[in-house]
């Protein structure tokens, strides 16, 4: 079943009734000021921090699950009738509705008794507000008397404290409502420069901000007193709930529109000049007043809707394809990148399943973030990386998060998980081969963030690889530390007491457990980091990533195949975890994928027999689950794996970010249809006719889906902030459809199904656009021409030149297309 459609035209998502499974939503901003938008007007707002700058008020897990955060209602002042154009919260009923999502705007059109109202909600490039521009029309035969309510609840900033400290915030809120602008100004007086402010483009007939005034004793915001009865009260806060809602009177003849926009703002002063006049306490309102001004103007919403859209399309250029398969073409043109731009900006931050309150910026996940990203906004990927790298730690481990404001390393949850800093050297390498830029591994970056400490940031990718070196078990594979990839296959915590945390609980001293992840990982770190190593003349570094990886290689031929697959790590004892000899968790996904990703076990056939032991043992309609069977009880020597029911997260759930490393490896070892056909298992899009089942957003991915042991199977969790966008992107983009940045081109090298004639793409890379055109000359199998052993057999033409091999040679400087022909078999 279906909840609306996809309008690829437009690069939409239309919602045709609110009732959606769960908040269905969209992210405004990617800049310092983000919104988060659900189909009918709930989610909040924060500026650069999700806990420590929040604008709206905003309850998680609250019943109904998205009760709201804009609110705007519409009261007929004749009949008294009163109602959200998006439905929520008074939930009466509308004769129409939708909701179309699109890249960085939501607009959102309701229709009750012959009143239509369409509101476009954006964050407009470059400012630090959000803009709801509502446009109300009279359908009637007569005129109508309308007042239209706009209202937010204020976040006292601290979003954490403010869901907590209540002895201290029910008496700090306080505002100011200046010409028609309700400033809420919480802690002005005292350390904070910064502000936040609503109003308005039309004169208001009145104002409140003081919750309770708005919504009257014992009412919720399904029933506000205010728009019951039609008039506000010009109450002023003084401490429990500020709010601002504001109330324009709208008389609109017969088929007459009136337009509306509502501003929430933000707005910093230079700490000396706070006050006007000075030491006054009167906060100096003049850059915000000139914000608004200029969205009283008549077009500017307009205006700003253009250039997002430009902006969107100009990004989204970089990589275009037209393969006929609807759900490729929608997702990779449009809602894949577009998740990974949120993914890149807010890492794990704020979702609607994800607080905004508790983790900051994952070492790890972003520089997964980032492959998915880079192509799209190379400038930013490289600050990123330059970020990230400045807090790896001297002894080359790494913080597992840091936080977005200061861009320190977060102390509270410290490091310890050993995989962390190999994804550096992974992302890096994406980087270079984007961009050819190897002049970024000469950056001095500081160990730690202190001053003073810095060396180039080859240094820091040397030191990622000692780190695993410096941490070798018993069998020479990597010790696991507090845990890897899995944050939840916690092999040294032994956690007994409830409500301890299985990542940052002391460790058993003397573990020896090992990750054979972390060692397929390696493998893939180290032949990245040989490469970089080499193409700054570094011959040295580039022999010692190399006589690494093929001992790790050896390391993982002699102890971590199990017989027809991949064990996936050696316990605290020393015993095997996923292996036949378990009786639950006999076969974990994330090594199979990963070590033909790796270049192992390609020419001894093990990949290929581990990844058929995936098909067998993993694959559901739904995904492929973590691993078989669930663990069905706790285990104290396993961790936070054993914790979670059966089927749900990584206890066997189809956990989406681990699919593509085995959709990568299918393509690999030459399986077309394997790798497409586990790419649309999870594929949002192709999952919309499910959507009572999938339960999430068809548009973007979600980071699980429950797995075959869970009651709710095939229902997806976690949308939105995950690594499953950025590795889906790598795997249908670079080893599917096989478009590929490396160091010295690019290279074009699609593993298709035989059923599928070719594709056009273009892509622009190094700045030359490539217009790749891909046919068949055969019917699609193997040996369909003579010497081509496998369907991925390729020939290139390039502007009209047959070339050798996969990789289309640098053009000339200077070239602005080179056209591709690529010939299957
Ligand atoms: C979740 C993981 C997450 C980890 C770290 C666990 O409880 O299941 O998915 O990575 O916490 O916050
Ligand atoms: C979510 C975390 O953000 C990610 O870093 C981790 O790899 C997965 N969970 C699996 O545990």
């Amino acid at each position: 079943m279906r909840y609306g459609h996809f309008d690829d035209e437009r690069r939409e998502y239309v919602i045709t009734r609110p009732d959606t499974p769960l908040p269905w939503i969209n992210y405004l901003g990617s800049e310092d000021y983000i919104a988060l938008l659900s189909n009918t007007g709930g989610g909040y707002s924060f500026v650069r921090d999700a806990r420590l700058r929040r604008l709206i008020r905003y309850r998680y897990n609250n019943a109904p699950l998205d009760v709201g955060g804009r609110f705007l209602y519409l009261r007929d002042d004749t009949s008294g009738d009163y109602w959200n154009p998006g439905w929520q919260p008074t939930q009466r009923d509308l004769d129409e509705y939708a909701c179309r999502h699109g890249l960085g705007y939501t607009v959102i059109g309701g229709t009750r008794g012959g009143i239509r109202t369409e509101t476009t909600y954006l964050v407009p490039p470059g400012q630090t507000i959000e803009a709801w521009r509502v446009s109300v029309t009279n359908e009637r035969q007569e005129a109508a008397h309308i007042s239209l309510f706009g209202a937010v609840e204020f976040c006292l900033w601290d979003a954490q404290d403010d869901a907590t400290n209540f002895q201290r915030n029910l008496s700090i809120g306080e505002v100011l409502v200046e010409d028609d602008v309700i400033y809420h100004l919480t802690e002005y007086r005292e350390r904070r420069d910064h502000f936040a402010w609503f109003a308005c483009s039309v004169p208001v007939s009145g104002f409140d901000t003081s919750r309770e005034a708005f919504l009257g004793p014992y009412r919720g915001w399904e029933r506000p007193l205010a728009v019951d009865h039609g008039t506000m009260s010009g109450s002023i806060a003084h401490g429990w709930q500020p709010v601002g809602a504001l109330q324009a009177e709208l008389r609109l003849g017969p088929g007459q529109s009136r337009e509306v926009v509502f501003v929430l703002g933000y707005t910093e002063n230079p700490p000396d000049a706070k006050f006007d006049p000075p030491a006054s306490g009167h906060p100096d309102t003049a850059r915000a007043r000139a914000v608004l001004e200029s969205y009283r103007q008549d077009g500017r919403v307009e205006r700003d809707l253009a250039s997002l859209r430009e902006a969107w399309e100009e990004r989204l250029g970089v990589f275009q394809v037209a393969t006929g398969d609807l759900h490729v073409d929608r997702m990779v043109n449009t809602w894949n990148p577009y998740q990974c731009m949120v993914t890149f900006n807010l890492s794990r931050s704020a979702s609607m399943f994800e607080s905004g309150i508790g983790r900051g910026m994952g070492f790890r996940d972003s520089n997964q973030d980032l492959l998915g990203f880079v192509h799209l906004v190379p400038q930013r990927a490289r600050e990123r990386i330059l970020d990230i790298a400045a807090t790896q730690l001297p002894d080359g481990g790494a913080y597992h998060q840091y936080q977005p404001l200061t861009k320190r390393g977060n102390d509270d949850i410290g490091g310890g998980f050993n995989d962390d800093p190999l994804w550096l050297v992974l992302a890096v390498a994406a980087y270079a081969k984007e961009t050819g830029d190897l002049a970024i591994l000469d950056v001095p970056v500081p160990w730690d963030n202190a001053e003073g400490s810095e060396s180039p940031l080859r240094d820091h990718l040397r030191r990622c690889i000692s780190f695993t070196l410096d941490r070798l078990g018993p069998h020479g594979l990597p010790l696991i530390g507090r845990a890897d990839w899995n944050d939840c296959l916690n092999l040294n915590v032994f956690s007994e007491r409830p409500g301890d945390s299985f990542q940052t609980a002391p460790n058993r001293p003397g573990g020896v457990a090992e990750s054979v992840f972390i060692a397929a990982l390696f493998v893939l770190a180290a032949r990245e980091a040989a490469a970089l190593a080499r193409l700054r003349d570094d011959e040295a570094e580039a022999v010692r990533c190399e006589d690494a990886a093929a001992s790790m290689t050896a390391a993982i031929e002699a102890h971590a195949w199990d017989g027809a697959w991949y064990r996936r790590a050696y316990d605290y004892f020393g015993r095997p975890v996923g292996s036949t000899e378990n009786d639950e968790g006999q076969i974990f996904i994330e090594p199979q994928g990963l070590m033909a990703m790796a270049g192992v076990g390609l020419e001894d056939d093990r990949a290929r027999t581990a990844l058929a032991s995936v098909r067998a043992h993993l694959a559901t309609a739904h995904g492929i689950m973590l691993h078989q069977p669930a663990f069905t009880s706790y285990h104290l020597e396993l961790g936070e794996i054993s914790s979670y029911p059966p089927g749900y997260k990584e206890n066997g759930g189809v956990f989406c970010h681990t699919n593509p490393w085995i959709m990568i490896g299918e393509a690999i070892t030459g399986d077309a249809e394997g790798a497409l056909d586990y790419y649309l298992r999870i594929n949002p899009s192709a999952r919309e006719a499910i959507s009572e089942v999938h339960r999430c957003e068809p548009y973007v991915y979600a980071q699980m889906i429950a797995g075959r042991d869970a009651a709710s199977h095939g229902e997806a969790k976690n949308s939105w902030l995950t690594g499953t966008a950025a590795w889906n992107m790598v795997a249908i983009g670079q080893w599917i459809l096989g478009i590929r940045p490396e160091h010295h081109g690019l290279r074009v090298e699609p593993v298709i199904p035989a059923g599928w004639a070719g594709f056009s793409a273009t892509r622009r890379f190094r700045g030359t656009a490539y217009e790749i055109e891909v046919r068949r000359r055969g019917d699609g199998h193997p040996g369909a021409v003579a010497g081509t052993a496998r369907p991925g057999a390729v020939q290139l033409v390039v502007d009209g030149r047959p070339i050798e091999g996969t990789v289309i040679p640098l053009p000339e400087p200077g070239t602005s297309l080179v056209r591709v022909e690529v010939w299957l078999p």
